[in-house]
């Protein structure tokens, strides 16, 4: 699995091949182990985070631009949602019976989400995409299910996908992906499938901007045929606006799923919408032992006041805005256009990665990772600010990408970048957008 030789990752390295005997990819989350993040130069294994920044379990310290994979929000440890947790501690976790948390925050997020009339909680937010896509079914008694962007884990979506192994066949049949920012392909997928349509879901933006009229369109043809148009607002909800996407783009979806920041790095997710469809949970099966977890309903509660009461979405919007104007202009000033470009709203910030010089898309994305780390920035898929994030670390991670674009620079004019690496070149888990 690579060089496993820099004495800067040893404790990580000893841990990982303590873990990988006893752990099927020695992590919990593909996103989070060695596919993403190269072996022997980069970190496995962290020991804690405070604010904006973590330490690895080798005690160096890096500002965090992954923000476990956009959930901490507000940053680690944040004072609010800490003391909310300490405080349901005290009184316990899982309980017998429901608790009065489970309607203080459903109340707060039927405030704060324009289609949200009735919530149901679950933990991960593929529960989220799971239950959306079982209520459709049940609502409109239709099969088909279109998927635009990433849903999580379950069958129906990952059937889809190049990642199907252990899927039925039967059921990969059921759900198409489309590609965004073409309405025809869901038409003429409508066609196709003789109307036999339970819903869309897509992630409202993802890298891509929504083209002139696109989501409106989306709405009208739902609406037109009683298809059930679910936003998956995983990661834009708690950061494009604190009403989400749907809010930003003016485009209200027949249900909504929730997850990542809402509860600031607690485990929670939530499926929300018209109560109509809401009503079905009434009669299909979404119940889990852990669904009513006190600890993180305590933290979202804690997490949506602090939105309402501090300006967090302004503050990820200006900080995404220095972070995209200044690598913008690093991109520039290095000719490296080709290799790198930044897409997505500035709280979620995406580089893309391109063939330049001598080198491929793997390699530049590889080599990034790789130099950002060594510069003291954990570096992933996206640029995840936090409203911690300081101006001062910002500042570091964009010197950090000056040194690491100015290096490359040179590196793409001649061949075998991904031997010069030192390390394997990291691989998409599967096209995921
Ligand atoms: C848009 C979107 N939907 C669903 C999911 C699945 O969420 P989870 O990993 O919490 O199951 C993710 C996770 O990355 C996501 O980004």
């Amino acid at each position: 699995m690579g060089a496993r030789t820099d004495p800067r990752f040893a404790e990580s390295i000893r841990h990982f091949n303590h873990a990988a005997a006893l752990i099927p990819t020695a992590c919990q989350t593909f996103s989070k182990s060695r596919i993403q993040y190269p072996a022997g130069v980069t970190p496995d294994f962290l020991s804690h985070g405070q604010g904006g920044r973590v330490w690895d379990v080798d005690g160096n310290e890096y500002v965090d631009m992954v923000m476990g994979l956009l959930a901490n929000v507000l940053g680690y440890c944040d004072p609010g949602v800490n003391a909310a947790i300490s405080e349901q501690l005290t009184r316990g976790t899982s309980f017998s019976l429901a608790t009065t948390l489970e309607a203080e925050v459903a109340e707060r997020i039927v405030e704060i989400i324009p289609c949200a009339e009735m919530v149901r909680f679950g933990k991960n937010g593929t529960d989220g995409t799971s239950a959306a896509v079982r209520i459709s079914r049940a609502a409109t008694g239709r099969n088909h299910v279109l998927a635009l962007g990433y849903h999580g884990w379950q069958d129906w979506y990952v059937g889809a996908t190049v990642r199907s192994k252990g899927v039925p066949p039967a059921v990969r049949a059921l759900t198409q992906k489309v590609p965004y920012n073409d309405l025809a392909a869901i038409e003429q997928a409508y066609v196709a499938f003789d109307g036999d349509l339970a819903c869309i879901i897509l992630e409202p933006m993802s890298a891509v901007e929504p083209a002139p009229g696109y989501l409106e369109g989306l709405r009208d043809f739902a609406t037109k045929t009683g298809t059930i148009l679910v936003f998956d607002e995983t990661i834009t909800g708690f950061r494009f606006s604190l009403g989400g996407a749907q809010e930003y783009f003016g485009v209200t979806p027949d249900l909504c799923v929730l997850g990542k920041g809402m509860a600031n790095g607690m485990p929670l997710s939530a499926i929300a919408g018209r109560s109509d469809l809401m009503q079905e949970f009434n009669e299909i099966f979404f119940s889990g032992t852990f669904g009513g977890e006190a600890l993180s309903l305590a933290a979202a509660k804690a997490v949506i006041d602090t939105f309402r009461r501090e300006p967090v979405i302004e503050a990820l919007w200006r900080k995404g805005a220095f972070l995209k104007r200044e690598i913008g202009n690093i991109i520039d000033e290095n000719g490296m256009a080709e290799g790198i470009t930044l897409a997505g709203k500035e709280p979620w910030l995406v580089p893309v990665y391109g063939a330049v010089g001598c080198s491929s898309p793997e390699e530049v994305k590889t080599f990034m990772v790789k130099n950002m780390v060594e510069s003291g920035v954990l570096f992933g898929s996206s640029l995840n600010i936090c409203y911690a994030h300081t101006d001062g670390e910002l500042q570091h991670v964009i010197d950090a990408f000056a040194k690491a674009v100015s290096t490359l620079r040179d590196e793409v004019q001649r061949p075998g970048l991904a031997t010069r690496l030192n390390c394997e070149l990291i691989q998409p888990v599967f096209s995921v957008r």
